[in-house]
C-alpha cells in the first residue's frame, strides 16, 4: 500500500514537473511578434508624446526611458508587467492599462525594430563606470553587470535581459535606484534588487554614465 502511494506521488510529482517545462517552453522559447505597423500607429497615438516616434525618447526629459533596439520580449514584459500592477510608474503605469494583449505585441514588434541613438558618456566617470560594468565590485559583492547585459550592454531577448547601451544615465540611475530601495520589484528571482541593494551612490551614478556611452 505504502508503495503504491509512493509510486503515485512520484508520477505526479513527474508529470506535473514535465507538464511546467512545456509550459515554461512554450512561454519563453520564442520572440515576440506582432504587427509593426500596427504597433507604429498606436504610438503615434499614444507612445510618442513620451518615448519619441523614432523611440528616442524626448529632448530634455531623459527619465524617459529610449525603447528603441530594446528587445521585444523585454517591451513586451515591461508593458504586461505595467499593466498588472507589477511595476508601477503613475505616468507610464496609466499608458498600459488600457492596451490589449496584441497591441502590446505590436508595440513591441515596432520600437524594437528601430535604431537606438546612442550616448556620450562623462569622461570622469568611465574609469569606475567600467570597474563596475566589467568586473563589479568584489569587497562588496556587486557582481559584474556584463555577465547578464552582455559586454556591450546589449542584452538578450530570450532571457529577458534588456539591453542597457546608449540609454539615458538619468534614468539609468533613477532606475537603479529604484531597485535598491525595492520599489522597482518586477525583476525575476530579484535579480537586480540584489545588486542594486550593494551598489552606493557614487558607483551608481559612475556605471549609469558609462553604459549610457556604450555601443557595439
Ligand atoms: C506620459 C509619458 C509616457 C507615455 C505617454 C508613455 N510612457 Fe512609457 N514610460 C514613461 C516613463 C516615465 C517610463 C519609466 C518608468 C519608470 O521609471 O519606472 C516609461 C517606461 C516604459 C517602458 C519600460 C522601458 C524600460 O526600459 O524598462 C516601456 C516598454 C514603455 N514605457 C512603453 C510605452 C508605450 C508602448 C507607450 C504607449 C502605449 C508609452 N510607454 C507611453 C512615460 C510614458
Ligand atoms: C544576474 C543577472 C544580472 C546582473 C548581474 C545585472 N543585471 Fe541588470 N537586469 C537583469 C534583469 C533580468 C533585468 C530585467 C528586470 C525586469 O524584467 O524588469 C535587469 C534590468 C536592469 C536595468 C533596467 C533596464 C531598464 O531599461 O529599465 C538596469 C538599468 C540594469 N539592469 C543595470 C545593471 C547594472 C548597472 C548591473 C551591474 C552593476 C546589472 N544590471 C547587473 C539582470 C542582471
Amino acid at each position: 500500500m505504502v508503495g503504491i502511494m509512493k509510486r503515485v506521488l512520484i508520477t505526479g510529482i513527474l508529470v506535473a514537473g514535465l507538464a511546467a517545462t512545456s509550459l515554461h517552453a512554450a512561454t519563453s522559447a520564442g520572440t515576440i511578434t506582432g504587427n509593426a505597423e500596427k504597433g507604429k500607429e498606436k504610438a503615434s497615438q499614444i507612445c510618442q508624446a513620451c518615448h519619441g516616434l523614432d523611440g528616442n525618447g524626448v529632448p530634455g526629459q531623459p527619465i524617459w526611458p529610449k525603447l528603441a533596439g530594446q528587445h521585444p520580449n523585454y517591451i513586451y514584459k515591461q508593458l504586461t508587467n505595467f499593466k498588472n500592477n507589477e511595476r508601477y510608474n503613475a505616468q507610464m503605469s496609466p499608458m498600459a492599462m488600457p492596451l490589449s494583449d496584441d497591441e502590446m505585441r505590436n508595440l513591441a514588434a515596432y520600437y524594437s525594430g528601430l535604431p537606438q541613438s546612442g550616448g556620450v558618456a562623462a569622461a570622469d566617470q568611465v574609469e569606475l563606470g567600467e570597474k563596475i560594468y566589467r568586473a563589479g565590485n568584489p569587497k562588496t559583492g556587486v557582481p559584474a553587470c556584463s555577465g547578464c547585459h552582455g559586454p556591450a550592454g546589449m542584452g538578450t531577448n530570450l532571457a529577458k535581459f534588456p539591453r542597457v547601451s546608449g540609454q539615458y544615465p538619468e534614468y539609468l540611475d533613477q532606475t537603479l535606484k529604484l531597485f535598491r530601495k525595492m520599489e522597482r520589484a518586477n525583476d525575476p528571482n530579484g535579480m537586480m534588487r540584489g545588486v542594486a541593494a550593494r551598489m552606493t551612490d557614487e558607483e551608481i551614478a559612475a556605471v549609469a554614465q558609462y553604459i549610457s556611452g556604450l555601443r557595439q
